[in-house]
């Protein structure tokens, strides 16, 4: 597992403090729409400022006509992130065109595709995709790995289905993790990290448990101790 941080403090200038305290840590970062959308490419070159080994997770979740989506997926290939997001309800064609145009890239990000946002609850999501989320989730993980998508966004509840479906090496990334059971805040379906590893989560998404701590630091040191162990 890899732990990744989500960078989700309302300025520019708390993420990047949170960042320097956390620069001695082999993890990944994950800048989200708020944050992109206020602070832009210059914030992520000042995350690569701090410490260039950081991985950089851009979590725009695209979602547009399929040859808007390649644009734009052009353009973020071009920021030196390692990884950013797609939906997977924006089809087949969206993802075979994304992934044709960053196939001329020689250093593409990884792209994972949105299953169902963890804020959907059962009626709620069915409303839409007329489907459970377990049952939806993995249709969407197996036309993702069709296509070529590196992985997807999914809750850890449905990771070990979606594993067993495309194969070991597709990546699942779930947030909702309470790393040591912490207060779930606003999430439906949280899980620990032991939790998380025994359903082969890849990369574990933790925000508040570690940027509302008091020592995020030490937080981030404690994961990662037990992430070693597991
Ligand atoms: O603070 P917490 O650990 O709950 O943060 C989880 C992060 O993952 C937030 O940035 C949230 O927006 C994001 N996320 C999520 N559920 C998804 C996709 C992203 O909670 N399906």
């Amino acid at each position: 597992m890899e732990l990744c941080v989500a960078l989700d403090l309302p300025s520019a200038e708390e993420n990047l403090a949170l960042a320097e305290s956390l620069k001695g840590y082999d993890i990944w970062l994950k800048v989200g729409f708020r944050t992109y959308i206020r602070d832009g490419k210059s914030f992520i070159t000042a995350l690569k400022a701090i410490n260039p080994d950081f991985k950089i997770f851009l979590d725009l979740k695209l979602y547009d006509i399929p040859n808007t989506m390649a644009d734009a997926a052009e353009e973020i290939s071009k920021l030196g992130v390692d990884m950013f997001n797609i939906h997977a309800s924006a089809g087949a064609v969206a993802m075979r065109t994304v992934m044709e145009r960053l196939s001329t890239h020689p250093t593409r990000p990884l792209v994972l595709a949105v299953t169902a946002l963890t804020s959907f609850d059962a009626e709620g999501f069915e409303a839409i995709y007329e489907k459970s989320i377990d049952e939806k989730a993995e249709q969407f993980a197996v036309m993702s790995h069709r296509y070529g998508l590196d992985g997807v966004v999914c809750s850890t509840f449905e990771s070990r289905a979606i594993k067993e479906a495309t194969g070991e090496g597709f990546l699942t990334l779930c947030p909702g993790i309470r790393p040591f059971g912490e207060d779930a805040g606003d999430q439906q379906r949280v899980a620990t990290l032991q939790r998380a590893n025994a359903e082969g989560v890849d990369f574990p998404v933790v925000g508040r448990p570690i940027y509302r701590d008091t020592e995020p630091q030490k937080k981030v040191e404690a994961i990662l101790a037990t992430m070693a162990t597991l």
